[in-house]
């Protein structure tokens, strides 16, 4: 079966991860019925430069004839401290967020057992954690209008907006997750301030008396969660959240894991799916052989999951992904000083493919 994919390598990093992810994908496709065909497009500020756009309308198109999509990282330092600049890298990845009606941001944890230590926390905290943010994407402060500068100049604000519609439809994924896994959902938000967190509250109790009395609800302040996150971050099942707060609490997840490079996401909507790291394009990092394509690696096995439904390709991408996290090939934001790149890290990774589907697929 022919699959299209859609790669955006984006800026930074991306271009080298996703060419681990490519490699690591054709490696699963020699055991597996689906046959992935790939076309490229850009975005971010590797458009800005060629078209002056940073979602162009080919890559939009591109975007909605694929299967579905695998996206790198974006933005760009020359960009980051310039207040006046008109066109920014992530506006790119907002717009096409919003244009291909991504609305859900799936985004799990759970530490591997063998790097317990790579975390700054205490191993007995962080053991055993085990769980998915469900971040809204697109919604809230990223996209609600009005949005800029008064007359003046001397005043900037954004605003934020959610309609009971955007919060069920996210709403209904986090209790179908919860319901496959630990069957709670913990609402994250701020209902002491804010009115749009008040109808979140509203709307998400409505749905669960409504549809999904079976899954445990709870609430917690954005604030309180930040801190349970990280003294118990075993409380958590699936966390559910506006967009803002996701985006936060995602990177916070990433102290749990040990690595913000090792946590890969899937966004969903009614008819299209995109998959990608949680980390940016670490622009430092880029051309030197250096960054973890781990997490956009689990990103191609969500998307063989989620995308296809084809769960035995996603298994083995994870199993291969931990194999190499288990005997230590890893990059040197897990260790320190380790003399395996990004290149060598996705060969083992492809090579564990190759191992494991002599007789798995
Ligand atoms: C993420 C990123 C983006 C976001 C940026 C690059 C716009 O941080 O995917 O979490 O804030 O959503
Ligand atoms: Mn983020």
């Amino acid at each position: 079966m022919k699959k299209k994919i859609a790669i955006l390598p984006g800026d930074g990093i991306g271009p080298e991860i996703m060419e681990e992810t490519v490699k690591v994908i054709n490696a699963v496709s020699g055991y597996s019925s689906i046959e992935p065909e790939f076309e490229y497009a850009d975005i971010g500020a590797v458009a800005i430069d060629r078209t002056g756009d940073p979602f162009p309308e080919k890559t939009y198109d591109i975007c909605m004839k694929a299967d579905t999509i695998l996206f790198g990282a974006i933005g760009d330092p020359k960009y980051d401290n310039d207040p006046s600049a008109k066109v920014r890298p992530e506006q790119g990845l907002l717009r096409m967020r919003k244009s291909l009606g991504l609305f859900a941001n799936i985004r799990p944890v759970s530490p591997y057992a063998s790097l317990l230590d790579s975390s700054p926390l205490k191993n007995d905290i962080v053991e055993g954690a085990d769980f998915v943010v469900v971040r809204e994407l697109t919604g809230g402060m990223y996209f609600g209008e009005p949005r800029g500068r008064n007359e003046m100049g001397d005043k900037a604000f954004d605003t934020c907006v959610y309609s009971k519609y955007e919060i069920m439809r996210v709403a209904e994924i986090a209790f179908e997750y919860a319901r496959r896994r630990k069957g709670k959902v913990t609402l994250v938000d701020k209902a002491n301030v804010l009115a749009t967190s008040r109808l979140w509250r509203e709307t998400v109790k409505e749905l669960h008396a409504g549809k999904y009395r079976d899954v445990e609800l709870d609430f917690l302040y954005v604030d309180n969660a930040a801190m349970k996150m990280v003294s118990d971050p075993r409380f958590f099942d699936v966390i559910l959240t506006e967009n803002m707060f996701g985006d936060i609490l995602s990177d916070v997840s990433g102290v749990i894991n040990g690595s913000i490079g090792l946590l890969p996401s899937a966004s969903l909507g009614e008819s299209r799916s995109l998959f990608e790291p949680i980390h940016g394009s670490f622009p430092q990092g880029a051309g030197k052989n250096i960054a973890n394509p781990v997490a956009t690696i689990l990103s191609a096995a969500m998307m063989y999951e989620d995308a296809f439904g084809a769960a035995a390709e996603g298994r083995v991408i994870r199993e291969a992904c931990a194999d190499a996290v288990n005997s230590g090939v890893c990059t040197p934001d897990i260790f320190p000083g380790s003399s395996y790149g990004t290149k060598e890290v996705g060969d083992y990774i492809a090579g564990r493919i190759h191992e494991r589907c002599k007789n798995a697929l």
